[in-house]
């Protein structure tokens, strides 16, 4: 069962681009949601955060896929913004993601945020690939619902196919343009030396097996050198959002990236004064393939451990910061791990 402790860290993928060209929307398809649509303007505002387990992925992603390949629990997202005003909120994306993925409206080509966003994975040296999304727009184009990118593009006509390398290959120019050696992604060998593009729909679900394949392929690669990462070492995370809940009055969306947490632990908590010392009343997980900033079932569990998404519910929350960090004490002396929390505000 998903509650079932692992000894691998779940990987942290980013996904980072420009305003409108589908990062929520790719996020949708994947989990099977539709948060997108319930987004004023479909603008989004916040960092999200959504576990997707490792059956979700195979089951997407069909035969592109095996579990019987993967070591790893599945994939926790971070949607961010494209908003132009959100620059903070991209770097803190960026900064917690193990990988990344730079969503690109194929149509429209590379605009200001996704520059903004391959600056941010070149300045934290995060490995990433290009999502080229939208194909479907590609005038002509004759869907292939849910199919791997090599079947649909049997499927197109000569003059769809290629419009559509035509702008592909506009991306990897702007790639290279931006310092990037990049190609179409089945033509890549080392992702972390070549930047792939994955063609992609939101809307048609054509290419995202491939996407999830190669996240898995770059994450599996990745988290072999960070097998080491104790995720039963004391907890560190990022507040995502400081929020009112029903019953539990101030609480925080958190990101864990490292350790675990557990109910009734001490925890220092970056305030807007001095750090908040307090202790852990609650731990609320969203359920698997739930985004955090919408879920409304949440599920009160003793642990959670890296990576996760998560809820803690505790006392004089009041002037925590989204953004700050949160760190599990555990067996330290709380001055040690106040000086911490200090030195990262
Ligand atoms: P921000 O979070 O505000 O930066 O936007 P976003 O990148 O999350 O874009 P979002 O997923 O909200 O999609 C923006 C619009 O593009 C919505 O109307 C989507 O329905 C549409 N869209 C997203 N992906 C696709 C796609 O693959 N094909 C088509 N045709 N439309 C898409
Ligand atoms: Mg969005």
């Amino acid at each position: 069962s998903d509650t079932t402790p692992t000894a691998l860290r779940t990987p942290i993928v980013a996904v980072l681009g420009h305003v409108d060209h589908g990062k929520t929307s790719l996020l949708d398809t994947i989990r099977g949601s539709a948060v997108s649509e319930g987004e004023a303007g479909a603008i989004t505002q916040h960092i999200g955060a959504t576990a997707v387990p490792l059956e979700t992925i195979s089951d997407m992603a069909g035969s592109l896929v095996d579990p019987e390949d993967f070591d790893l629990p599945g994939l926790l997202f971070i949607d961010t913004p494209g908003h132009h005003s959100f620059s903070t909120l991209r770097s803190r994306g960026g900064a917690l993601a193990d990988i990344a993925i730079v969503v690109v409206d194929v149509n429209d080509g590379f605009q200001p945020q996704t520059v903004e966003a391959i600056e941010i994975l070149k300045r934290t040296g995060t490995p990433f690939v290009v999502a080229a999304n939208k194909i479907d727009t590609t005038p002509g184009w004759n869907p292939q619902e849910g199919a791997p990118i090599q079947q649909t593009y049997e499927a197109q006509s000569s003059r769809a196919r290629s419009m559509l390398d035509e702008n592909l290959y506009e991306i990897i120019g702007d790639l290279s343009d931006n310092g990037f050696s990049a190609d179409l992604y089945w033509r890549v060998q080392n992702f972390q030396k070549n930047v792939g593009v994955v063609p992609s729909s939101a809307m048609t679900s054509e290419g995202i097996p491939d996407l999830l394949a190669v996240l898995m392929g770059l994450s599996q690669r990745y988290m072999k050198e960070e097998m080491q990462i104790d995720v039963t070492g004391p907890g560190a995370g990022t507040v995502l959002e400081v929020k009112e809940e029903r019953g539990f009055g101030t609480t925080l969306d958190v990101v864990l990236y490292d350790g675990s947490i557990k109910e009734g632990e001490t925890i220092v908590v970056g305030g807007k004064n001095d750090p908040i010392v307090t202790e852990v009343r609650a731990l609320l997980r969203p359920r698997p393939n739930a985004e955090i900033r919408t879920e409304k079932r949440f599920e009160r569990v003793d642990e959670v451990t890296a990576a996760s998404g998560v809820k803690i519910a505790a006392p004089d929350l009041e002037d925590a910061m989204a953004g700050a960090p949160v760190r599990v004490v555990r067996d330290r002396p709380v001055d040690e791990v106040i000086a911490e929390v200090k030195r990262e505000l």
